[in-house]
């Protein structure tokens, strides 16, 4: 098959690092003092790698890095558009920026991400956010440096969306935010086109990264000592499909599986549709990938999925996960619902509820529908006032905190292997740890454990996390 992805050519990445050293030579420090930088991440964790590559960036302009904004040279927000309410959050705050715009006029102020890609937002920034000085959508990301180099020497603002399918960018510079813990692309975009979601609008088409780039870098955060690497994707299970040697995810996760190192691999996105007997076999097979899946199914009623354009049904979601649970029986499970879809009934909603009660997650990630302008959903008739669709939503929730406090418990005496990523908040504990199937723990010992897998004896639990202490 002819590869039908852009993939960026090195001599252009290598170009964006010429700008980087541009930018450090234009910016006329004091001898000794470093510029600092704030990258602001909203939403999913793609956006948080993609912050990880504008940090690696501006590491490379000589920036270093701050949380205050009013010691950084130059802000960027890099933002959420899959509900409204990520996106009243990203305008308060970039409103409440243009005092400080007022104070340090050179200070540059850059908003990127999926919201950048929406024609309104556009238009918002453009004519009532005036103390925004760039704005830049995700297909363009890669050329950051070229941007904030024009930017320093035009003086004036840009705005940089193209709309289009999509590329790939190797080689740009990371600055990872975790020691423990990394996220790695597996592909980009997606093309299903679920009636109320704007992602296939804002990140293009499904394009893969080669598995030899992909298989590097894992090799890479392996030796670095990286313990636990989520592969990342829209929707990992179409990854392959534009390679020009046709492989899939499965055969992808078995090759990350080979390489050496005490290590877990974690995988989302996966959608219901793709998510293959092949792939359960592998996950089963593969003694590093974590046995956790996370498979949205968004509706328990056949006629609201078919309307959500899901591609799937309830029965055959609920066969999948039994063919899962008959290869890993202990597999951890978690969804993403959407409350209120337009024209979903109380009564069909209740199906909902059926599923929770059959497949039993162990949690899950709800939501109340959000229209997203220019989705087929965005016009559908929405006729339940939000009262109706907020107690739906209580009822949902309330079932599975039921359920996730039950399946908590069955673990009180249980000792599990688990990975101490950090320090706990709470002042009876001294750690946090994951059990593999991503269940949060609160642990007491030694705090200089910190890193490593160890055994932890379960002794507590609530709807949220376990409680437990080092064996
Ligand atoms: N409204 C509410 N929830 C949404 N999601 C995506 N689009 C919307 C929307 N318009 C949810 C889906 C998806 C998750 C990432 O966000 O459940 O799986
Ligand atoms: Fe959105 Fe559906 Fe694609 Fe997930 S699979 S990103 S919900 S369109």
């Amino acid at each position: 098959m002819e590869r039908t992805t852009t993939v960026i050519s090195p001599a252009d990445v290598d170009k964006q690092l010429e700008y980087c050293r541009a930018v450090a030579g234009l910016m006329a420090w004091q001898p000794g003092e470093r510029p600092l930088a704030l990258v602001d991440t909203y939403g999913c964790q793609q956006n948080e790698a993609d912050s990880e590559r504008l940090r690696g960036y501006l590491e490379q302009m000589g920036f270093g890095f701050t949380s205050d904004e009013e010691q950084a040279r130059i802000i960027v927000i890099n933002t959420c558009a899959i509900r409204e309410h990520a996106e009243q959050r990203v305008f308060g705050n970039v409103g409440a920026l243009v005092h400080l715009k007022r104070r340090h006029p050179d200070t540059l102020i850059c908003l990127c991400g999926c919201m950048a890609q929406q024609p309104h937002v556009v238009k918002k920034i453009r004519d009532s956010y005036r103390h925004v000085d760039l704005v830049f959508g995700p297909h363009v990301l890669w050329k950051f440096p070229e941007m904030v180099h024009s930017l320093l020497t035009r003086r004036s603002r840009m705005f940089l969306t193209p709309d289009e399918p999509g590329s790939i960018a190797e080689g740009i510079p990371v600055v990872r935010q975790d020691k423990i813990r990394a996220w790695v692309s597996v592909m980009y975009g997606c093309n299903n086109f679920c009636s109320y979601c704007v992602v296939p609008y804002v990140r293009g088409r499904e394009r893969s990264r080669s598995p030899e780039d992909i298989l590097a870098e894992v090799r890479q955060l392996a030796e670095e000592g990286y313990q636990d690497i989520t592969l990342l994707g829209q929707n990992v299970n179409s990854y392959g499909k534009d390679l020009d040697e046709p492989m899939d995810f499965a055969d992808l996760l078995e090759q990350v599986n080979a390489i050496p190192g005490d290590f877990l691999i974690r995988f989302m996105t996966s959608h219901p549709k793709d998510a293959t007997q092949k792939l359960f076999e592998t996950m089963a097979r593969c003694e590093k990938v974590a046995p956790v899946l996370h498979l949205p199914f968004q509706a328990g009623n056949d006629r609201i999925l078919k309307v959500m354009n899901r591609r799937h049904t309830r029965a055959e979601y609920l066969e999948k996960i039994r063919a899962l649970r008959a290869l890993i029986p202990d597999i951890t499970l978690t969804s993403d619902i959407i409350v209120g879809f337009p024209g979903e009934t109380t009564e069909e909603f209740e199906d909902t509820l059926r599923v929770l009660e059959e497949v039993r997650f162990d949690a899950l990630f709800t939501f109340i529908f959000s229209p997203r302008p220019g989705t087929p959903a965005a016009e559908m008739d929405d006729p339940m006032p939000r009262e109706e669709k907020l107690q739906n939503f209580n009822r949902l929730t309330a079932l599975q905190d039921a359920i996730s406090e039950e399946k908590h418990a069955a673990y009180i005496g249980k000792t599990v292997r688990c990975l101490l990523d950090g320090l706990s908040d709470d002042q009876r504990y001294d750690l946090t740890a994951r059990t593999p199937g991503n269940r949060l723990v609160r642990v007491v010992g030694d705090p200089s454990a910190l890193g490593q897998f160890r055994d932890v004896k379960i002794t507590g639990a609530n709807k949220w996390s376990l409680f437990g202490e080092l064996v």
